[in-house]
């Protein structure tokens, strides 16, 4: 049987954090145990955001670095910088004439711009450039060029692809075939629960993070400063209602977590206790990635490699696409 395929798109934004890391990466990398594989770097798509060249240099570089460091194997996994498949862009623009102007004009995003500057009295289209207002269908040319089954991503992503749907359904209808297979998107489980350093959602916009390769002395710091409540040493303490409780079951094995469980449970335990315990199996599981990615950021040679060979293969699948389209709609 021939396998599936996942594909996703990775936003070049430096460094993840532990959110990041347990919520899409493991996950991804999980899937490409059982699929067929393609994740690529959205760097386009951070064009319409960051115009600065060396960020979006180094960002691309660091992203790579995390993901490599993280066991994605290229070999396995077809990994490729977007910009290094220019067919993409063509499929934008076959896309676009297919993409109803009010179909954009719902994405979430969007509309998201046009409150925020409704509310402080600026124009509606204020900061609104014409990548960002056409995000979704650049996407869905992501998508659609390799003929993907599944697009694991975030919950803030279900509408694009969903939008990507939308286009391909009404390609297909407009020339009676199956010029694209339609996507579904499928969403990461655990990434909503993820606790951050102060009892909210992890997250880079509560500030509030755990950067995946801290050096072992600042990720320490990090876990020390988690919130706890006021509870004395001696009082028994609830491991479902805490946070250092529930970062630590993302990386304590079963037997861990029934003994710290139980160590909450009789009392006796400190915070500053349960916060070591947590450090130590997360350093443990951390290190060897941390390792791995301050090697990578030393030598880059092997991830700008990786990715010139993902890219050359990438491009080969696309340009048979674009030739198969080509023929659909009478540009050959
Ligand atoms: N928009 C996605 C995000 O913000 C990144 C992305 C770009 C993507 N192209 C994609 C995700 C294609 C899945 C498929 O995270």
């Amino acid at each position: 049987m021939t396998k599936r395929i996942s594909l996703t798109g990775i936003k070049p934004t430096g460094i993840p954090h532990i959110g990041n890391y347990l919520g899409a990466i493991k996950p991804a990398l999980k899937l490409s145990e059982t699929c067929e594989a393609r994740y690529f770097i959205a760097d386009y798509h951070a064009l319409n955001s960051c115009k600065d060249p060396q960020e979006i240099r180094n960002m691309t570089l660091e992203i790579a670095a995390a993901w490599l460091a993280s066991g994605l194997d290229p070999q396995q996994t077809l990994f490729y910088r977007q910009s290094d498949v220019p067919e993409t862009f063509e499929l934008l623009t076959i896309l676009l004439a297919f993409t109803p102007k009010g179909l954009m004009n719902r994405a979430h995003a969007y509309k998201a711009m046009l409150q925020s500057n409704a509310k402080s009295g600026k124009d509606p289209d204020d900061g609104v450039n014409m990548g960002l207002y056409t995000y979704p269908v650049l996407m869905a040319a992501d998508i659609l060029l390799f003929d993907t089954d599944f697009v694991p991503v975030g919950n803030d992503q279900f509408q694009h692809v969903e939008m990507a749907q939308d286009i391909a359904q009404s390609f297909n209808y407009v020339y009676g075939c199956e010029g694209f297979k339609i996507p579904q998107p499928l969403a990461h489980e655990d990434s909503k629960t993820l606790v951050g350093l102060d009892g909210r959602k992890m997250s880079k916009s509560y500030n509030n993070t755990i950067p995946m390769f801290a050096p072992e002395k600042q990720l320490r710091k990090l876990i020390m400063s988690i919130v706890t409540n006021s509870q004395s040493v001696e009082e028994p303490k609830n491991p479902d209602t805490c946070s250092v409780f529930s970062l630590y079951k993302n990386f304590g094995t079963t037997a861990q977590l029934e003994a710290l469980r139980q160590r909450y449970l009789a009392g006796g335990m400190g915070w500053g206790h349960a916060k070591q315990e947590l450090f130590e199996v997360m350093n443990a599981h951390l290190s060897p990635l941390r390792e791995r990615y301050n090697e990578l950021m030393a030598d880059p040679s092997v991830i700008h490699k990786a990715l010139k060979e993902g890219g050359e293969r990438a491009r080969s699948l696309a340009a048979q696409k674009i030739v198969q389209l080509r023929k659909i709609i009478g540009i050959a």
